[in-house]
């Protein structure tokens, strides 16, 4: 029998999803997308161009299309309820229900409940709701501290103190916000992304991912969605040592368990970034999904089908034999229009070259008459897969050079040099 599954959201991220869902088995894909991306559209059966916010328009096309499952890839929908309402409705879901996606979309949420059950790697933090209060605390502190409004932002709302602000511009942010804060310690160390797939209780872990947010090479300019990540052959990363994979490993499957206990059971993708510090990882932040780029570095290496893992997700069978992935390296690269993330230029035609072995995943772009356009965020990009991480770096880079336009990449994501960086640093703050 054909299994036919709805996805909601139109970047790479869902593009690999996409992918990852249609690679084999009997599977009908329906879309529905804010704005048509092109790679999606090509896999799927049928799409509907709406807000992915518009749960109830979301559930309507899942009705009649007659889904059996839905997977969600951005955040924003499942703040939305786009879960409940779903499930309302007779379609489980591999993502996380409104309540239980409060571990992204409510800092204060994810913060307390850490504390509540002991959770290892928990900055210390406060929450504030006074504007008055919050500055005072600033103004007092040592000025070592990251200021998180407390919802949703897409990913760039938080500043660090000694990085984006100074303490007039922190102070100058929280009245911005009218105090609605969590202010915590600044963390000191390398990040790195852990992905899972979660059933309610079992959790299989994804291969490390690092993620790099700042838009130029050498990790200066402003603060992106994210510029291109990578992945080792053996699924960690060489700053990252077995015992601090095995803490942030931990710390994931403690917060399942403390979600439960809570009453919000959760399934779907859960994101963990870390940063590894002096005392091993700390909590940056939970996500409630994959993240993107992180998941076009590990959904196409998968040696299962992401339908069957979807499947298990919502039956409560998940085990590592159903999600398994090759041992391979990966480089995602974003092709960006010039000026992003401030002043994008968008409305830029686009040639893409010879992208050899390279993977190509649409995001933010335009296809018309056969012809790209960049709009405003990230526009394409280009995945390498090979035995080494040199090899691989070299097929994104290939790819990633070859488009023609007012568009940027950075050179340098998953290269020996920036490795040995990142590496070096790590030892100087142990
Ligand atoms: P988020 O929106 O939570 O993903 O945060 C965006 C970025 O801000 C993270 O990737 C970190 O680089 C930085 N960040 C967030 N919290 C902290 C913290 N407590 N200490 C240092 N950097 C942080
Ligand atoms: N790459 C960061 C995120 O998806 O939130």
């Amino acid at each position: 029998m054909v299994m036919k599954i709805l996805l909601v959201g139109s970047g790479g991220r869902e593009h690999a999803m996409a992918e990852a869902i249609t690679r084999e088995g009997e599977v009908s894909l329906y879309a529905f997308m804010a704005r048509k991306n092109p790679g999606i559209a090509r896999v799927a059966k049928g799409i509907l161009l709406g807000r992915e916010t518009d749960a109830k328009k979301v559930r309507d096309f899942a009705v009649k299309e007659g889904v059996d499952y839905a997977i969600v890839g951005p955040e924003a929908p499942l703040e939305a309820g786009i879960v409940d309402l779903l499930e309302e409705s007779g379609i489980p879901c591999a993502g996380p229900t409104r309540a239980a996606a409060r571990l992204e979309t409510d800092k204060a949420f994810c913060r307390d409940m850490m504390a509540a059950h002991g959770i290892a790697g928990c900055p210390r933090y406060r929450v504030f709701h006074d504007t008055g209060e919050a500055v005072a605390f600033i103004e007092e502190s040592d000025g070592d501290l990251a200021v998180k409004p407390i919802g949703l932002t897409g990913g760039k709302g938080v500043r660090v103190m000694g990085e984006q602000v100074d303490r007039n511009g922190a102070i100058a942010y929280v009245r911005s916000l009218s105090g609605n804060v969590v202010l915590e310690e600044r963390l000191i160390g390398e990040e790195f992304t852990l992905q899972a797939f979660v059933d309610g209780s079992h959790l299989v872990p994804a291969p490390l991912v690092q993620d790099h947010k700042r838009a130029f090479e050498g990790d200066t300019g402003p603060n992106t969605g994210g510029m291109g990540s990578y992945s080792m052959p053996d699924h960690r990363l060489p700053f990252v040592s077995e015992e601090d994979y095995q803490k942030a490993l931990r710390i994931m499957e403690d917060a399942i368990r403390a979600l439960a206990r809570d009453g919000f059971p959760y399934r779907g993708i859960l994101y963990g970034q870390f940063m590894n510090t002096r005392e091993g990882p700390r909590v940056v932040e939970f996500n409630a999904r994959f993240g993107d780029p992180e998941a076009m570095n590990v959904l196409p290496i998968m040696t299962t089908s992401l339908a069957d893992v979807v499947c298990s997700i919502v039956e409560g069978t998940l085990s590592g034999a159903k999600a398994g992935f090759g041992k391979k390296a990966t480089v995602c690269k974003y092709v960006v229009p010039e000026g992003y993330p401030e002043r994008p230029r968008s409305g830029e035609s686009i040639a893409v070259g010879d992208t050899g072995m390279a993977r190509l995943y649409y995001a933010n772009v335009e296809e018309r008459d056969g012809s790209l356009a960049t709009q405003t965020s990230r526009t394409l990009a280009f995945v390498g897969i090979a035995d080494t991480l040199e090899l691989a770096e070299g097929m994104a880079e290939g790819a990633a050079a070859s488009v023609k336009g007012r568009v940027y990449h950075r050179r340098d994501i998953g290269t020996r040099e920036l490795l040995a960086r990142r590496s070096a640093h790590m030892e100087a703050i142990r």
